[in-house]
């Protein structure tokens, strides 16, 4: 358990990789906590360093420049880009955005490798990678793609199919080859550096398992897992010509492994924004270091990136804490990049302007913290329209324009105090005191609901004591309740601050108060008598269902565009080949081509055609179940080809004599099976 005192607090958020933006997914589990405690923290006159940016690294930047016919350092520019504005579009405001390109990471990242290895911290192995051939090249798993075993689908990547889901190893895919060639991979030698992850199993444990139990348990859990497990060596390098070149002699066409990278790349950062202080950040006992990261990224953060930097020396602190969250679905849905199946931050920024503090606020009412939560924009609405405009806008605005309407927007003085009012005003301080322990605690779920309290306190209180109703027989009545009122909206102002940044900065406008601190929160007259208040403006206003809609009709295109596209590929597996027959067995099949003369559907059947046909031996009635793909006029006077000695049977009282023969597919939809041309009846197929 940590009691220390800390100086100063080192926040980090998982660095983006830039082959994507930035969506929903990404903002509840990392950004918007992290940004609410970053803020709070500052509101508290704490010393905090918030530090991100991108990370430019890895095969998929590689494969997705390959895609567009691009380079990889034009995709991560792109992408940089839009990440960095979308953050600060929501309110996020980094003290540097980095990039893991850059020449101080590249020059940081080489000389970390550099000392560990100089040092004798890795150990080197030789293994058998897939090799390109013809492009005399090493092949990441995601380079090798072919058909997928599991599902049939084309383009399955030698690590995952994209279409079924499934993990792969390139070994399981049928017909693999080369993106980058076509060729067949083969398999050839290379000897890479590996971080022997088990030397540091005994220190971790106790570093972690013993002294962080107050770790959340999602983190704590999969840290114990991994440690129960027995840690292995991990290669710290890569066969790969896009990322920080390994310097050592004798490496050429290998790069430093991008989750070895990412994480030096928070210390690169900082060296970045602050060349000459950065060590007071990482390397002083008395920094506290904070990872906010989603739970993919908890082994990095926890084990490797820790081992890492142990092994490293020279001083560099540990996290003192890891509040990873969970995944956030998206109606009901895992969030997928690929599938398109997100809300991300810069389209949400242009569909919905002057909206930001509503995602921040409904991502955090709603955030993934102990286990996977949804987002709906049903929800959303409603958490906009009851709780910002309802409760905390509507009572700021009644509080505001009540007293420009009545004391001329000059905070009225208050007169002696009824226990209502005493009640109400008691509430804050032991709001203040939760809030802060939540926050703290990394609860912002519980901490928004505090906040939220606060708000919905002094609606009812308003609602309660109807100042508007006792504004003609007792002003000064009227004046007390309004001075309550305008004292809790300065409390709301700063309780809200880490959350709605934006809305708290025009209410801050609008009681025209020279700035907010913690401290006042909760605190007697926080806003003196006789001081003059700005015009009033909304804090937040109604979304609408034309809006929602349109967002559902987007995601409702997606899932169409999907379904239909798994339903193509669905039709298009191939049953695998039957039992061998010999010849004799098949020669006693009789396969004649045949023409329907009449037909009409089976009584009471959905699926039954009753199909009078000219065999060229006979006329004669064939039942068939193909009322579901085709109508008795759809049939009269075609060609089809039949079984014509198939036993009769008798099929809801009607003798059928033979068999249509039907093409199956994979989604088991049937067409009839006709010759190209027309053939005189009871020609013998075969
Ligand atoms: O999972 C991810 O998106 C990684 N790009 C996070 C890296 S965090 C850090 F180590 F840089
Ligand atoms: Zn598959």
């Amino acid at each position: 358990m940590t009691q220390k005192n800390f100086k100063r607090t080192l926040v980090t958020c998982a660095l983006p990789y830039a082959n994507g933006p930035v969506h929903i997914g990404h903002l509840a589990g990392v950004y918007v906590p992290a940004d609410i405690y970053v803020r709070y923290l500052r509101l508290r006159g704490r010393d905090v360093l918030y530090i991100c940016g991108s990370d430019e690294h890895g095969v998929p930047i590689t494969i997705k420049a390959r895609q567009k016919g691009c380079s990889p350092q034009d995709i991560v520019d792109e992408y940089n880009a839009l990440i960095d504005k979308s953050f600060k579009a929501l309110g996020i405001n980094f003290d540097i955005y980095g990039r893991t390109s850059s020449k101080v990471h590249a020059a940081n990242a080489s000389q970390f490798f550099r000392k560990l290895y100089d040092e004798g911290k890795f150990v080197t192995r030789e293994s058998e990678q897939f090799y390109d051939p013809e492009a005399k090249t090493f092949l990441a798993d995601r380079y090798i793609v072919g058909t997928c075993p599991k599902c049939g689908a084309e383009g399955a990547y030698g690590d995952q199919c994209e279409h079924c889901g499934s993990t792969l190893s390139p070994e399981e895919l049928i017909n693999p080859h080369s993106k980058l060639s076509g060729a067949e991979p083969i398999k050839k030698k290379t000897t890479h550096w590996y971080l022997p992850l088990q030397d540091y199993e005994q220190w971790l444990r106790e570093w972690i398992l013993e002294g962080h139990k107050e770790w959340r348990s999602n983190v704590y859990g999969q840290v114990k897992s991994w440690l129960d497990g027995g840690l292995q060596p991990r290669a710290v390098t890569r066969d790969l010509d896009w990322g920080v070149p390994v310097p050592v002699e004798g490496a050429e066409g290998k790069v430093l492994y991008v989750w070895f990278d990412a994480p030096i790349g928070y210390i690169s950062n900082t060296i970045e924004l602050l060349p000459n202080d950065w060590e007071k950040w990482w390397k002083s006992p008395d920094t506290r270091l904070v990872h906010f990261i989603g739970k993919d990224n908890i082994v990095f953060h926890c084990i490797v990136f820790p081992a890492m930097l142990k092994a490293y020396g020279d001083g560099f602190i540990l996290p003192d804490n890891v509040p990873a969250n969970e995944f956030l679905n998206l109606e009901g849905e895992k969030i997928s990049t690929s599938r398109g199946w997100a809300v991300w931050a810069h389209e949400y920024v242009k569909d919905f302007p002057g909206k930001e503090d509503v995602l921040r606020y409904v991502l955090t009412a709603n955030a993934p913290e102990t286990k996977d939560n949804d987002f709906s924009w049903k929800e959303f609405q409603t958490r906009n329209n009851s709780e910002l405009v309802a409760i905390f806008g509507n009572f700021v605005n009644r509080a505001v324009v009540l007293t420009h309407k009545y004391f001329g927007g000059k905070v009225p003085a208050a007169g002696e105090l009824m226990p209502a009012d005493k009640e109400v005003l008691a509430q804050i301080p032991a709001l203040r005191d939760s809030l802060e322990k939540n926050i703290e605690g990394f609860r912002f779920r519980e901490a928004l609901k505090d906040a939220m309290s606060i708000a919905r306190i002094g609606n009812k209180y308003i609602s309660d004591s109807e100042p508007w109703k006792l504004a003609k027989e007792d002003l000064a009545r009227t004046g007390t309740i309004l001075n309550v009122c305008l004292q809790i909206c300065a409390d709301l102002a700063i309780a809200f601050e880490p959350f709605t940044p934006f809305a708290c900065e025009r209410l801050v406008k609008m009681l025209n108060l020279p700035g907010t601190s913690w401290e006042q929160l909760g605190a007697e007259d926080i806003i003196p008598a006789g001081h003059q208040l700005a015009e009033a403006q909304l804090l937040f206003e109604k979304i609408d269902d034309a809006a929602i809609q349109v967002q559902l009709d987007r995601l409702d295109a997606i899932r169409a565009a999907r379904e239909a596209e798994a339903k193509a590929a669905l039709a298009k597996q191939v049953q695998p080949q039957k039992e061998e027959c010999t010849f004799e067995e098949f020669e006693k099949m009789d396969i004649r081509t045949a023409t329907v003369l009449e037909a009409e559907r089976v009584p009471k059947t959905d699926k039954l055609l009753k199909l009078t046909i000219d065999t060229g031996i006979d006329k004669r009635v064939i039942v068939s179940g193909i009322a579901e793909y085709y109508a008795p006029e759809d049939m009269v006077g075609k060609q089809i080809c039949i079984l014509a000695n198939l036993r009769p049977r008798v099929i809801k009282g009607i003798e059928s004599k033979g068999m249509i023969l039907m093409a199956k597919q994979g989604d088991g939809s049937m067409r009839f099976v006709t010759p190209q041309e027309v053939v005189a009846n009871g020609a013998v197929v075969g």
